[in-house]
This record gives structure tokens, C-alpha cells and sequence, in this order.
């Protein structure tokens, strides 16, 4: 399964994600997860990236084509990969369509998943995500929260809220994704690889859809 995850902030990507990566055994591929870890990190890319991220803006194109592929040098995505996060703007899509077909390794399918913005509100202000940021793992105060209040169930590291997920940068992210991110859903339309999910649901809800797209994968 060759897949890209594309949907609002909040929506469930990366909860989705992680649960199709653990139960298919393949690598889930954040660029969200990826730029936070570098931003930890203080690399010089996380040190370009924060404040945009900070801002809820876009890290430029040039840096994002930049880290989808170097990560896929690792040679883990053979078998499969889903992408959550990426691509967010024509010229990232275009890129990595060059790329993937360069290498063989074509995206099969294109979720899209839908949610109304009263949702993702709800959604993001109760989010608490690991601090450790090998771990990142998602939980959330109201929906998914964890067995001990403030600890990371998978890991034992503090709880944390990202720095992205206060009114400001959250609004902004919102915009940024119905002006340009909804842009590649027609991309990947002429192409024949878009399946739309209503993210609405519960995560067993979502899940189900999920699993129902990939079995004629
Ligand atoms: P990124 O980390 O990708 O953020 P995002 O797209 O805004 O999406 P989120 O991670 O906020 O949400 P999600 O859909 O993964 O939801 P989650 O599963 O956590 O990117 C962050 C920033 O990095 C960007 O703003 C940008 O600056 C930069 N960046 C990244 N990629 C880039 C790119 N390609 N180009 C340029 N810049 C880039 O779920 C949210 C919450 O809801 C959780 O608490 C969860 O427990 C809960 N939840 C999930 N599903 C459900 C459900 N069904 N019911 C109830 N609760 C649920
Ligand atoms: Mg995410």
C-alpha cells in the first residue's frame, strides 16, 4: 500500500496513520512529526522551520521536497508508506510525483478525509502529544485519553500541548488548508487515486473506512 494521508488539521491523520502503520507493519511518514523532531533537535532545519510552524504557516516547498527525500533513503518504504502530511501544494505534488516514479514506488491511493472545522476545533484544543520525540504518540483529554493523566501510555514520557495548537496558529492553519491545500485534491482526481472519508466519526468509526480502502489495495 502505497498511500498519502490528506485532510484538515486535526482531522485524525496521524491517528489514522499510526493505527494502519501498526497493524500493516509499514512505515508512517509525518513531515508534521518530522520537522517537530527537528525542531527539538535544534538542526539547522528545525531552526528554519519553528517559526512557521509556530505562525501556522508552510516550511517552503524547497525544505519540504528536501526531507521527503532524504527519509526515503532509510529503503524501508519497498513494501509500502503512508505519507501524512505531505503534500500540502502543487508544486510539493508534482515533485514527488517526479520522485516516486523515479524510484518506482507511485502513490496507489490518495485519502482524503473530510470533517467539518467545528470538529477540529474540538479536536485540537484537547490534543496531548508525547514530548518525546521519538515517540510523538497522539492522545486526546476527552476522546482518547490516557491511562494515567499528563504520562504517555507507550512511553512514559510527559504529555505535552504543541506549540501550534492555540487559537492564533490554529485558525491559520485551517485557512492555509482550504486555500491551498484542498488545491491537490483535484490532482490527484484527474489521476483516479482519490478515496474520501468521512473523518467525522469516531477513531473505530474512521479506522473502519480506512481499513475498508485498503483492502482492494
Ligand atoms: P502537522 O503535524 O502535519 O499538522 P496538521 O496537518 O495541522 O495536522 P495535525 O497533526 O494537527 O492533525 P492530525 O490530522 O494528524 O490529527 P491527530 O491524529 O493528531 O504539521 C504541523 C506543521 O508543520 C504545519 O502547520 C506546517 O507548519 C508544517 N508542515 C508539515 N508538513 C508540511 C508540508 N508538507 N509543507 C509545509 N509545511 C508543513 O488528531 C487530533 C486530535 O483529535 C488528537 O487529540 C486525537 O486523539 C483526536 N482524534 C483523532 N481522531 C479522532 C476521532 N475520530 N474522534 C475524536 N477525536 C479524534
Ligand atoms: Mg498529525
Amino acid at each position: 500500500m502505497r498511500l498519502a494521508f490528506v485532510g484538515p488539521p486535526g482531522v485524525g491523520k496521524g491517528t489514522q496513520a499510526k493505527l494502519l502503520a501498526e497493524s500493516r507493519g509499514m512505515p508512517h511518514i509525518s513531515t508534521g512529526d518530522i520537522l517537530r523532531e527537528a525542531v527539538k533537535r535544534e538542526s539547522p532545519i528545525g531552526i528554519e522551520a519553528k517559526g512557521f510552524i509556530e505562525k501556522g504557516a508552510f516550511v517552503p516547498d524547497g525544505v519540504m521536497i528536501g526531507i521527503i527525500r532524504e527519509r526515503f533513503e532509510k529503503g524501508d518504504c519497498r513494501e509500502g508508506y503512508i505519507l501524512d502530511g505531505f503534500p500540502r501544494t502543487i508544486p510539493q505534488a508534482e515533485a514527488l510525483e517526479i520522485f516516486l516514479d523515479g524510484i518506482a514506488l507511485p502513490l496507489e491511493c490518495v485519502y482524503v478525509f473530510d470533517c467539518p472545522d467545528d470538529f477540529i476545533v474540538e479536536r485540537i484544543t484537547g490534543r496531548r502529544t508525547c514530548s518525546n520525540s521519538g515517540c510523538q504518540a497522539i492522545f486526546h483529554v476527552r476522546f482518547q485519553p490516557p491511562k494515567v493523566e499528563g504520562v504517555c501510555d507507550k512511553c512514559g514520557e510527559a504529555l505535552e500541548q504543541r506549540s501550534d495548537d492555540s487559537p492564533g496558529p490554529v485558525q491559520q492553519r485551517l485557512e492555509k488548508y482550504h486555500a491551498t491545500t484542498e488545491r491537490i485534491i483535484p490532482f490527484y482526481e484527474e489521476r483516479g487515486l482519490v478515496r474520501r472519508l468521512d473523518g467525522a466519526g469516531t477513531t473505530g468509526e474512521v479506522f473502519a473506512q480506512v481499513r475498508s480502502a485498503g483492502a482492494s489495495l
